[in-house]
């Protein structure tokens, strides 16, 4: 053949044997992509062990930079284990399938992150798992609930959308003192507000696991979706992992990269939100249309003294979430148009980003009970993103003006 059109040596294209050397250090971690490992000989194949991270098997067993992140992520949340999964709500659900089988009882508070519930009402129902919503503000309800079937019972400080804040040290000691397992959705402590493992700060109390959205603060750029789920106790790990083992869970290197870049900001990102959250929950308990802000940093808003013990050193620690109870002389109608009518807030789920979002919620559909910490009105969230305070108070100011006339 002529020389000049010989086949490229493709072998050599991908058994080259040229190796970079050993000692780059630079900021990030580097980005290792895989499914297939290799291992150096069959007997090191048939010894590697990858359940205590000793070893490589499997990309999705973990790899260099899934195991530096769950490291990292147990740091954050003052943890010792940690398991990566494709969602917060995976990390939810994967707590679910790991420690509960036909028979068993979960419960859950009623002001939860609605899926969760929903996977109660799904999936847990159809495999013979029963569950119950309990009032997250009464400690009592929650005793009153667990009985000889409860295996697992759900906390969440503060709740999803009204934003009440639970005595959550309280309600672990309820869990403890059945020996039922706790999980926690920190997803909105962020391992910042508080310790999960450590909630009064003596190393006594704390929850067994963390289930983390990294979806919002620890991704931050509202560009990635991904959990976690953190224990501190070793026997408890390895039961979860070899559920997500057999699910088949893993997530991409890229978006585990991009959360190792965000990680080091989050405390600083957590802050920002945290102050202009807090002005623009204040402002709108000036308005006139307000019925009632729900913030647990706010005095007035439901459980602000158990935020106030739990996260309150200083001026204490809250995330960029707030909701307000719009006055119920207005109509949804016109909520959805003050909604709407926002430019900077835009309408959208999640939170945890540098934009500032708006959503309104039907309360009444979410919930199992009234609640009467809660005043009546029409509910709207917002998720405070990383934008001026002046603008966005400007966006709120014009918007309500507009679409909620004095009456
Ligand atoms: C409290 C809470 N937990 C869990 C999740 C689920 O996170 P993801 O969107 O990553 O599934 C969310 C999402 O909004 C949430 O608000």
């Amino acid at each position: 053949m002529n020389e000049k059109h010989a086949a490229p040596d493709v072998t050599g294209l991908i058994h080259h044997p040229y190796v970079p050397p050993a000692g780059f250090a630079a900021p990030q971690p580097g980005v290792f992509k895989a499914s297939t490992v290799y291992f150096p000989s069959v007997a090191a194949m048939r010894q590697f062990e990858w359940k205590d991270k000793s070893a490589y098997t499997y990309g999705l067993h973990g790899t260099p930079t899934t195991y530096t992140l769950e490291e990292r992520l147990c740091a954050l949340e003052g943890g010792s284990q940690c398991l990566l999964v494709p969602s917060g709500l995976s990390a939810l659900a994967t707590v679910a399938l790991a420690l509960l089988k036909t028979g068993d009882e979960v419960l859950i508070p009623d002001n939860a992150y609605g899926p969760n519930k929903a996977l109660a009402e799904g999936e847990l129902r159809h495999y013979g798992i029963s569950h119950q919503y309990y009032d997250p503000m009464d400690p009592d309800d929650l005793s009153a609930r667990m009985n000889e079937r409860t295996r697992l019972v759900w906390l969440e400080a503060p709740g999803s959308v009204s934003m009440e804040f639970p005595d959550l040290p309280e309600l672990v000691r309820r869990c403890k003192a059945h020996s039922v397992t706790c999980a926690l959705d920190n997803t909105w402590g962020a391992g910042l507000a508080f310790k999960p493992f450590d909630l009064l700060g003596d190393g006594l109390l704390g929850v067994d696991i963390s289930a983390h959205a990294l979806t919002k603060y620890p991704s931050g750029g509202g560009d990635v979706l991904m959990g976690s789920i953190v224990t501190c106790d070793a026997a408890l790990h390895l039961k979860i992992k070899l559920c997500h083992m057999r699910l088949g869970l893993g997530v991409g290197a890229n978006d585990a990269e991009a959360v190792l870049r965000s990680l080091p900001s989050v405390a600083l990102r957590y802050a920002a939100h945290d102050r202009t959250a807090r002005e623009l929950a204040q402002w709108w308990q000036a308005q006139p249309q307000c019925a009632q802000v729900l913030h647990p940093a706010l005095t007035g808003s439901p459980g602000h003294a158990h935020w106030q013990s739990l996260c309150g050193q200083g001026s204490g620690l809250a995330a960029g979430l707030f909701s307000v109870m719009i006055d119920a002389r207005y109509t949804q109608a016109q909520v959805d148009a003050f909604c709407d009518g926002l430019q900077l807030f835009k309408i959208g789920y999640s939170w945890g980003g540098p934009v500032s979002l708006v959503m309104p919620y039907v309360l009444q559909t979410m919930r199992q009970r009234r609640s009467e910490l809660l005043q009546a009105g029409t509910l709207v969230r917002f998720s405070v993103g990383l934008e001026s305070i002046s603008d966005l108070r400007e966006d709120l100011q014009r918007s309500a003006s507009e679409h909620l006339p004095l009456i």
